[in-house]
């Protein structure tokens, strides 16, 4: 069975209540085919509005973030079951902006992950080396210590919820992505291991985005590396056709 590409936009901390709301009808009416799943993910204040804009349309909603318990004295935090409520379907999980900028841990990040499935959402399961991790030979060690310490405790059943992105810091906001090559590299790699640690089969089925800097130039020949089944993209999914020149790419991949 082929895997069915998945191109996700994480506007991060962008627009505001209007564009976001133009920017999620530009992209509605682009998605008009089932071909590729199509995501997007506004800042926790725009996704009640924005899910009101994707209702009965192809384009499904994600939120950037969750904090891992149920309800509770947790000032600021937003629960999995709230972004459920709301019309989430899935949530980023681990991005390089957290662990990096916000200090987020492998078990931290275990814990969101079992969160998010526990509430019925997905999760984008995002992971990724440093350019100094790259360069000093690290990159299979670090993605193997993100993966099994994030996705701990975490059986094969519940891996068809969980898509890997793989994002590696160097790549992301700075215009300088990785080859197709590089990608299908460390794609492959991550594959490999999710055999290892959830059999073959759910291995197979495991859709792996690549993310940093996709653009409408370079997506085409990411995605068509055998390994690479979406893209997690940030500033192009900020523009309707830049983010759906994307999504044609996958389409077409
Ligand atoms: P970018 O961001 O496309 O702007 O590099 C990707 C991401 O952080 O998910």
């Amino acid at each position: 069975m082929p895997r069915q590409p998945f191109v996700c936009g994480n506007w991060k901390m962008f627009t505001r209540a209007h564009s976001a709301k133009d920017l999620a009808a530009a992209v509605a009416a682009g998605v008009t085919d089932d071909r590729v799943r199509v995501a997007v993910c506004p800042p926790y204040p725009y996704l009640a509005m924005v899910a009101e804009v994707l209702r009965g349309t192809r384009v499904e909603l994600g939120a950037q973030n969750l904090y891992p318990a149920r309800e509770g004295a947790f000032t600021g935090e937003v629960s999995p079951e709230m972004l459920q409520d709301i019309g989430c379907r899935f949530a980023i999980v681990g991005h390089s902006e957290r662990r990096h900028g916000l200090g987020e841990k492998d078990a931290f990040i275990n814990r969101k992950v079992r969160a998010a499935l526990d509430a019925g959402l997905g999760v984008v399961f995002c992971i990724g080396e440093t350019l100094e991790e790259r360069q000093s030979g690290q990159t299979h060690s670090i993605l193997t210590t993100q993966l099994v310490e994030g996705l701990q405790g975490i059986q094969a059943a519940e891996l068809p919820r969980i898509v890997v992105a793989y994002e590696p810091c160097w790549a992301i906001g700075t215009g300088q992505n990785a080859t197709p090559e590089q990608a299908e590299e460390a794609h492959a790699y991550v594959r490999g291991l999710c055999r290892q640690y959830f059999g073959d089969a759910a291995a197979e089925r495991l859709i792996i985005q690549y993310g940093g800097s996709v653009n409408p130039q370079n997506a085409a020949a990411i995605l068509s590396e055998p390994d690479v089944d979406g893209a997690l993209v940030g500033g192009a999914s900020l523009h309707a056709e830049k983010f759906l020149a994307i999504v044609a790419a996958a389409r077409n991949s």
